[in-house]
């Protein structure tokens, strides 16, 4: 690897990250026993079984090696036609067998902790600790929704007169499209699909064209685990297929991750009415889950070696491709330089370098466009940059760097890497200060640094985010304690991993019969 070695006893993405996701599962490691972390270096760096063209399973691969869109169509409708087909009997199967399935499914996911590690480190550049994350949560997915459907998705009867019964039942809506981004390709890309399976939907699911093995993977293992290969079907390829798939009329509802512009794209071709001989294209529910201008507030109260750490954290890990990612930091004027000066000192700290060396803090970006979009924003923003940090030359390796902003207004856009802003507000106008986040429109995340219990109540009743951190990192949502998910440019509003995300999967049919 090209990771540094100025941590030679405990690697440093293990010590300064560990507390960042609240790891209540470790997925059975500990990294920082070292002959765990060398076997688990080995493993995920070990040549995987199998590569992208070996001609298993559905063709992968990035859509733009696929000869367009004739055939990326073909595939979708037949895809959808299989699902459409295969409703009925999975929607009519027991809520309780549905659940078993997803437990089977988390089961597996553990079973095959390594091999799945592997390819989120090889395919989409995960960090160890972010693989053994991204594991832990795509598991942590299913073990939730099939608690909380057996739990909410019963049928439940309702008061009336005497003499009329009212039941409200709660089914599928039919086939849904599951729309996933690369940046956490098992956990997303099944979180979205167990969610809507469980609920009785059957599922096309699509992966982004960075990461078709690990969705390949994951859909074989839910097979595997008694889904019906027909309820399940996986396509691959990029944007065309994405938009082949939402323009079938017979997906009656869409789950998408991703940017803010592709979901408005999907948001559109829901409501377009090609066929103008038929009634037209059903009214589908569309959950959005995008990116944000996430920001943390600092006041003159605050821990700073607390807030530096959780600043690096929130700022670059994950190379800073997480859409929970700090992208703004705001630092009350009075400690702002002392609080400027500690945090260089802790990026000098980093080390950036290949994601399967357990030296690194931070590793490459995706791919050559996204290295190419940040690496020139970086270079336009040169004269202010406060800080940056050695990267190797070779590889998409974009230099953590910190850019010194004149106010909150000068960012208006999500720069989907390890790039940090930092502007300063005044005493006394932390309500102003949350006021001018929320006026950039985005709203899914915001952090709050402040000994002030005042500053808090401010921030929740104030700050128009979906998640609100008070005093820790900003990333690293745990299923079922943080259910995740934004408003405005952020999202439609579903808070994946929490209690209330199945209802948004199904249909709601109240029967009332006078006896
Ligand atoms: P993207 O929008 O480019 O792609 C996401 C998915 O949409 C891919 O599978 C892509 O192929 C597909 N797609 C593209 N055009 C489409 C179309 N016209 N119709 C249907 N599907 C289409 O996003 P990305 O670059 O893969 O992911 C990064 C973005 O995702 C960032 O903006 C990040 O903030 C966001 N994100 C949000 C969350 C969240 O929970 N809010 C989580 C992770 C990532
Ligand atoms: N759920 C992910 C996080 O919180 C995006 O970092």
């Amino acid at each position: 690897g090209v990771g540094g070695s100025r941590h030679p006893s405990i690697p440093l993405p293990v010590d300064l990250f560990k507390a960042a996701d609240g790891h209540r599962n470790s997925m059975g490691l500990d990294l920082s026993d070292r002959p765990t972390l060398e076997r688990m270096v080995g493993v995920v760096n070990a040549p995987l079984r199998n590569q992208p063209g070996e001609g298993r399973g559905p063709a992968s691969g990035d859509s733009q090696l696929d000869p367009g869109l004739r055939r990326g169509g073909e595939e979708v409708r037949d895809a959808v036609s299989r699902a459409h087909a295969a409703f009925p009997a999975w929607n009519a199967t027991p809520v309780d067998a549905r659940a078993a399935c997803l437990e089977r499914l988390a089961d597996l996911l553990e079973e095959h902790r390594d091999e799945l590690m592997a390819i989120c480190v090889q395919e989409a550049k995960k960090s160890i600790p972010d693989a053994i994350g991204e594991v832990r949560e795509a598991a942590d997915f299913c073990r939730y929704y099939a608690v909380e459907a057996r739990r909410r998705l019963q049928a439940v009867e309702l008061p009336g007169p005497t003499g009329e019964r009212n039941m409200l039942h709660v089914e599928g809506r039919g086939v849904w499209a599951t729309v996933a981004p690369w940046n956490f390709p098992l956990a997303i890309f099944l979180g979205q699909t167990a969610a809507a399976l469980v609920a009785g939907n059957t599922v096309v699911a699509k992966p982004a064209p960075q990461t078709p093995l690990i969705a390949r993977r994951a859909v074989e293992l839910a097979h595997e685990a008694g889904v019906p290969a027909d309820a399940l079907v996986l396509v691959t390829g990029g944007p065309e297929v994405g938009q082949a798939l939402t323009e079938d009329v017979r997906v009656m509802g869409v789950a998408f991750t991703g940017s803010t512009a592709t979901a408005k794209r999907i948001a559109r071709t829901l409501v377009q009415d090609d066929d103008q001989e038929g009634p037209g294209r059903p009214i589908v529910p569309l959950i959005a889950e995008t990116g944000g201008i996430n920001a943390m507030i600092v006041d003159s109260t605050a821990l700073p070696e607390q807030v530096v750490a959780d600043v690096v954290t929130s700022a670059f890990r994950s190379a800073g491709q997480r859409c929970s990612a700090l992208r703004l930091l705001l630092v009350q004027e009075d400690v702002a330089d002392g609080l400027i000066e500690m945090l260089k000192g802790a990026m000098d700290t980093l080390t950036v370098g290949d994601p399967g060396d357990p030296a690194t803090d931070v590793g490459p970006v995706i791919d050559r466009a996204a290295f190419d979009r940040l690496m020139n924003y970086r270079e336009q923003v040169r004269d202010r940059w406060i800080k940056t940090v050695d990267a190797p030359t070779e590889g998409l390796f974009v230099p953590p760097t910190a850019i010194r902003l004149g106010s909150v207004e000068e960012l208006n856009q999500e720069w989907f890497g390890p790039l940090l802003h930092i502007a300063t507000w005044k005493a006394g106008e932390l309500r102003e200060t949350i006021a001018r986040v929320n006026a950039k429109g985005y709203g899914l995340t915001m952090g709050l640094h402040s000994r002030i219990a005042r500053a808090a109540e401010v921030a929740e009743a104030e700050a128009a985010v979906g998640n609100l951190y008070v005093n820790r990192s900003m990333i690293g949502a745990v299923v079922g304690s943080q259910p995740f998910g934004g408003e405005g440019l952020s999202g439609t509003g579903p808070k994946a991993g929490g209690p209330h995300y199945l209802y948004r999967f199904t249909a709601e049919r109240a029967v009332s019969v006078d006896t």
